[in-house]
């Protein structure tokens, strides 16, 4: 039975029931929805806009309804038009004309604001746990690897040694900013609707501090109409785990790369990875390819919510009861990509010899070698730069490396060189001088994994508590 049939002649046609309805979507606010009525109807008690004993009356039955609910024990009705109307009808057909008090100075419009806040904020809170989770397993690993050379690229071309600790190291930095752009979204959405009715507030005498005390909100929202149309918090939401899927889809592209025949830089373990139903030998890195693609429907729903949300006349409009879709299927994606992506980055096996072979194959040392003519023999760069470029095309030629060049071929192409070029071209030592601040020198991978670490243990857990 519809909320607003008073006005109405005839019923609805069913068949366009499902098409209006969003109980489908909604069900899953049905705690926060709870949640925000029993602080309203707090409040309308206290203010004595309705009784004292018809507000507790409400509160506890709405409590009996959510553990009712949690339990199995009532089912929803996927008939009902929203989650909100299923929970108030209930409650009316439960203890009666008490129930249908609790829609005093409330409309659906504040209401649905709230409770997509209330909901958001309880999953952003999971991401972020989830987000830390695997900022202590990228930690574990940069310190285990701290010393493991392997080729860094610039144009997917070895360019200069890294370290696979300092690699990996670049994610945690790209998460950390994930964290806080959350943590900035949450403490901008944290501002509660309540009371700002269908869009013009209402003339009971509300106190919209309390509720917005009571559910833990930082203020009123402070503005009625904005109130109830703002879903800025959605698509700031959805962007914010967009970027973060960037970058889990960037790690997931470089651990295709890396395990595949041609790197062979690391093993996934086979708890993460399928075989094939033709080719026997084939192990794929499939869960990694799907937090890549997955990427794409989270991109998606952020251009949802910013094109549903552009042509809209103030206040609310039944189209954004689209925003609910798009946002849950952002956070529910990213959630869904980080449960196998965190173990999976704790149990792949690193082949430290496969990276360092191809650390050594790849010139990578070349401008190592041009500094040293630089720093010891005293030469220009541009023309330090020179020589070693003809060293390489040597080396080329002989299918050599600067490592295994002979000292007389190093001085046919210029005399200043001597044995300690050997030295200054070795690819620990070339890592290991590295150790300028954000270097990839093994003792700073291990520095900057604690600082990451620090960063965590002093992370507050729910960024909307003042
Ligand atoms: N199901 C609706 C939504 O998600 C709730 C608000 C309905 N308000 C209205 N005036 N029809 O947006």
């Amino acid at each position: 039975m519809k909320l607003w049939k008073g006005r109405f002649k005839k019923e609805a046609d069913p068949k366009t029931n499902d098409f209006n309805s969003s109980i489908a979507f909604d069900s899953r606010m049905y705690r926060q929805d709870i949640e925000g009525s029993i602080a309203h109807a707090t409040m309308l008690g206290r203010q004595g806009i309705i009784d004292e004993s018809e507000s507790m009356k409400i509160c506890v039955e709405l409590g009996k309804i959510r553990d009712d609910l949690d339990s199995g024990a009532l089912a929803i009705d996927p008939d009902a038009e929203d989650i909100h109307t299923f929970v108030e009808q209930e409650l009316t057909a439960r203890i009666g004309d008490a129930g249908k008090r609790l829609h005093t100075g409330r409309s659906r419009n504040d209401q649905v604001a709230l409770d997509v806040r209330l909901t958001l904020r309880e999953d952003c809170a999971g991401l972020k746990a989830q987000l830390k989770e695997l900022l202590g397993v990228l930690c574990s690993k940069a310190e285990q690897y701290s010393s493991t050379v392997m080729p860094g690229y610039t144009h997917m071309q070895r360019a200069q040694p890294v370290t696979f600790g300092h690699h990996l190291m670049a994610y945690a930095e790209m998460l950390l900013r994930d964290i806080s752009r959350f943590d900035d979204a949450l403490r901008r959405m944290n501002i509660c609707p309540l009371g700002c009715g269908a869009l013009a507030g209402t003339t009971y005498p509300l106190d919209r501090e309390m509720t917005a005390k009571l559910l833990d909100f930082t203020e009123p929202a402070q503005n009625s109409l904005d109130g109830v149309s703002d879903r800025d918090f959605c698509a700031e939401i959805a962007f914010v785990v967009s970027l973060c899927m960037v970058h889990l889809s960037r790690l997931c592209e470089e651990l295709v790369l890396w395990c595949s025949w041609e790197f062979r830089f690391i093993e996934l373990d086979d708890a993460y990875c399928t075989g094939s139903s033709i080719m026997p030998q084939k192990k794929n890195p499939d869960l990694a390819e799907l937090i890549r693609g997955k990427s794409g429907r989270v991109f998606g729903d952020l251009m949802s919510l910013l094109t549903m949300m552009k042509g809209l006349p103030l206040a609310y409009n039944k189209d954004m009861q689209e925003d609910k879709e798009a946002v849950f299927d952002a956070v529910d994606t990213l959630k869904l990509c980080l449960t196998p992506l965190i173990p999976m980055l704790d149990t792949m096996r690193v082949r430290e010899d496969t990276m360092r072979a191809a650390a050594a194959g790849g010139f990578i040392n070349a401008t190592d070698c041009a500094d040293y003519l630089v720093s010891v023999k005293g030469m220009p760069f541009r023309d330090a730069y020179k020589v070693t470029g003809e060293l390489v095309a040597l080396c080329i030629e002989k299918n050599l490396t600067l490592e295994t060049l002979p000292l007389e071929e190093y001085q046919t192409v210029c005399e200043a060189f001597d044995e300690g070029v050997y030295q200054a071209i070795s690819l620990d030592k070339c890592v290991g001088d590295r150790k300028v601040l954000g270097g990839p020198a093994p003792e700073n991978v291990k520095a900057q994994a604690c600082r990451v670490r620090n960063i965590l243990r002093n992370m507050e857990d729910s960024v909307w508590k003042s």
